[in-house]
């Protein structure tokens, strides 16, 4: 028997990205049903060949019996209407911020953490598309040598502000006198070291889910953060700048053939042939790339890195799938 799922911001960047998930992956599903909000409820969605109907989403659809229900509609939707389908007993993977770090809520990477969904039911929260690429990288070298301190910049892409800022980087890129709507200042030819609100202490809000989720994930609230993020005029795919102090000193061939071996990662650093990932590469792809692995010059247990990823994909959707994938798993043994 398939599998009845319900997708809540079906018609956003990231909810398009699971619709289309859910269709290349295996997953046997019996009922697709899609929620938006008045917008476009009504309109019709092609989804493997089914023309789907838009819903408008409502307390009494989320009553209703789902085997899943995948949430990407910001976190104020996700408040109201994940808390109302989680009341009626469905499970709910919730891509916005709103419970990741509510204590008894699983905040999930499948390839790191995927034994805090064993025998859970109920909202499980999907990280930060940059805290997820992070810790598909860092997890594997943490459990060998131990993290003490990571200093991140993040070059991340306009698809990550939804589908409105896409569309807001191809008119700038068109008319230079286009003016900006969704970012403070203008984002074509331009760099924004500024994403989500700033907080009291000088960090954005963004910065700040960097350090709390990655805790919570590598269960170790020991691990110092120091993040910086960064808007980019790029459509796909985050980028990072990852230096990583450990408690043991790594080796670097070990350190390199951990992450050879690690689930969901792709090596990608051979410099005489100029390999190493681009977001243009990483795009439309699952793999959590890597590149130009090196050691500090001064410092023997610190180690540089290049991570990149499609922020909708893994950083998103393919993660709330996969979670959806490992739950099924697990239900099965
Ligand atoms: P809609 O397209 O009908 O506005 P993005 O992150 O790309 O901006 O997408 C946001 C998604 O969340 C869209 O699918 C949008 O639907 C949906 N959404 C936003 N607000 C609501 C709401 N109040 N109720 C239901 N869906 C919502």
């Amino acid at each position: 028997m398939g599998l009845n799922i319900g997708v809540v911001g079906a018609t956003g960047a990231v909810g398009r990205k699971m619709l289309e998930t859910l269709a290349e992956r295996k997953i046997q599903v019996d009922s697709l049903r899609c929620f938006a909000s008045e917008r476009t409820a009504g309109q019709l969605i092609d989804w493997k060949g089914r023309q789907i109907i838009i819903e408008l989403l409502t307390p009494e659809t989320m009553k209703e019996s789902f085997d899943y229900l995948l949430f990407s509609a910001g976190g104020s939707v996700s408040e109201k209407y994940a808390a109302i389908a989680q009341e009626a007993g469905n499970i709910i993977i919730d891509n916005s911020s709103q419970w990741r770090m509510t204590e008894g809520i699983p905040l999930v990477v499948p390839e790191v953490n995927p034994h805090t969904l064993k025998g859970y039911r109920g909202i499980v929260a999907n990280p930060n598309c940059s805290t997820i690429q992070m810790v598909v990288a860092l997890a594997p070298l943490h459990r060998v040598f131990g993290i003490k301190r990571i200093v991140v910049a993040t070059y991340q892409a306009v698809s990550g502000s939804g589908h409105k800022a896409i569309v807001e980087l191809e008119k700038q890129l068109q008319d230079p006198e286009a003016l900006p709507q969704v970012y403070p200042k203008r984002i074509a030819g331009n760099c924004l070291p500024h994403i989500d609100v700033f907080n009291e202490n000088g960090f954005t809000k963004e910065e700040l889910k960097m350090v709390y989720e990655t805790q919570k994930i590598l269960e170790d609230d020991t691990i110092e953060v120091n993040a910086t993020a960064v808007r980019v005029p790029v459509f796909y795919s985050h980028s990072e700048s990852i230096t990583v102090t450990f408690h043991e000193e790594p080796d670097l061939e070990k350190l390199r053939e951990l992450l050879v071996q690690a689930p969901g990662v792709m090596v990608m650093d051979d410099l005489s042939n100029l390999v190493y990932p681009t977001p243009l590469f990483t795009a439309g792809k699952d793999d959590t790339c890597v590149g130009r692995i090196r050691k500090d010059l001064f410092d023997p247990k610190t180690v540089s890195l290049w991570v990149v990823a499609d922020n909708l994909r893994k950083g998103a959707a393919t993660n709330a799938v996969q979670i959806l994938e490992k739950m099924e798993e697990m239900k099965a043994v």
